[in-house]
């Protein structure tokens, strides 16, 4: 088994040696490198985030594998060869990445797992993944946690990106402890791995609504590991790339990792947004709801702490809320 995955880790080397190569040094990357240049990636980042490109042909990595004596079989097991049956019973085997920028994935010991390529112009999918294979768990791995590791230790804090041009943007404006989940939803056990190397995230997802609600389910799976939780706002329709190009690396820092919203703040906002707080009615059914919301808090004195933010907010009596909170806390057992 260790020598199958040996041999796995050699052709994803390979790939990404070579990937690599063509996107720094070949006219087949030209392309590749203007894409990435207008999108505002620097030379430094391409060499550090190992970014490469696989050309538009079906057989470029393939006859590649081929001069090196490399087994197709294993390439297919690997994920970077697609197979089919043809009609008379034999396979034909071909690349599985065309014409896309390759960003590597490393495990914690920066050995290459696994691929996204992403198309430079419109297309689907947008971003391909390697599938899983011997070395790559999706649910397992965060994306530059070798690299960021040391930093989100001395930290004591990772900030939490859903994708790759995020983290390596927020890496060029000095973010050197950011991790990513690549858009799909965070697992506990990559919650796990987070906790045992900080205990404060900053997750800073797209700012639409499928981000802010994986947001919500992030904190969730991260508090219950115990870490402690903040929430990064930014202008409705920005990501961190786009926010770190249209206002800069200080804006980015100063203001939207510096003053991320606590956790049950993130709640609450989420929640006022489904309110008129202008209406008398409105602001009721919210502060219900909200109660709501920190009777679920697992800590009395988070509970306590917010019932008065909430008391003080709306100008209303502490122990009004207080008889309301203990109303709803014996309904939820
Ligand atoms: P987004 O759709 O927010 O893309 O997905 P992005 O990161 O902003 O990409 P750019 O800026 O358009 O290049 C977030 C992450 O979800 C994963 C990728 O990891 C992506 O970075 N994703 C997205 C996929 O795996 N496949 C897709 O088709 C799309
Ligand atoms: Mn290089
Ligand atoms: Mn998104
Ligand atoms: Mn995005
Ligand atoms: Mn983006």
């Amino acid at each position: 088994e260790e020598k199958k995955r040996e041999q796995h880790r050699k052709v994803m080397t390979l790939a990404a040696n070579l990937f690599h190569h063509l996107l720094m040094k070949t006219e087949h990357g030209v392309e590749a490198r203007r894409y990435l240049e207008r999108r505002g990636i620097t030379g430094e980042a391409m060499e550090e985030f190992q970014l490469g490109y696989a050309p538009d042909s079906y057989s470029f990595l393939r006859s590649f594998l081929k001069r090196r004596d490399i087994d197709e079989e294993l390439a297919v097991k690997a994920g970077l060869l697609a197979q089919r049956e043809q009609s008379g019973g034999s396979v034909s085997r071909f690349d599985r990445f065309r014409g896309r920028v390759m960003f590597p994935i490393h495990d914690t010991q920066g050995r290459v797992i696994g691929f996204g390529g992403r198309l430079m112009g419109e297309g689907q999918p947008k971003y391909l993944n390697s599938p899983e294979t011997l070395l790559f768990h999706k649910g397992k791995f965060l994306y530059n946690l070798h690299r960021a590791r040391k930093a989100i230790r001395k930290e004591g804090q990772a900030v939490l990106f859903e994708g790759y041009m995020d983290l390596i943007s927020a890496w060029q404006a000095g973010v050197q402890n950011g991790l990513a989940n690549l858009g799909t939803s965070l697992t506990e056990s990559q919650a796990r791995v987070i906790r045992r190397n900080a205990e404060n995230v900053i997750i800073c997802y797209d700012s639409d609504s499928a981000g802010q609600n994986a947001s919500d389910r992030a904190s969730e799976v991260l508090r219950n590991q115990g870490c402690v939780v903040k929430v990064a706002q930014m202008p409705p329709g920005l990501d961190p790339d786009d926010y770190i190009r249209k206002r800069g690396a200080k804006a980015f820092t100063g203001e939207v990792i510096a003053q991320a919203l606590p956790y049950v703040a993130f709640k609450l906002k989420m929640l006022k947004e489904d309110f008129d707080l202008k209406d008398e009615e409105g602001r009721m059914r919210y502060l219900t709801q909200a109660i709501e919301v920190i009777a679920d808090l697992p800590r009395a004195i988070e509970r306590d702490h917010y019932l008065r933010f909430l008391a003080k907010e709306f100008e209303v009596s502490l122990d009004a809320l207080k008889q309301e909170h203990r109303r709803i806390a014996s309904k939820k057992n």
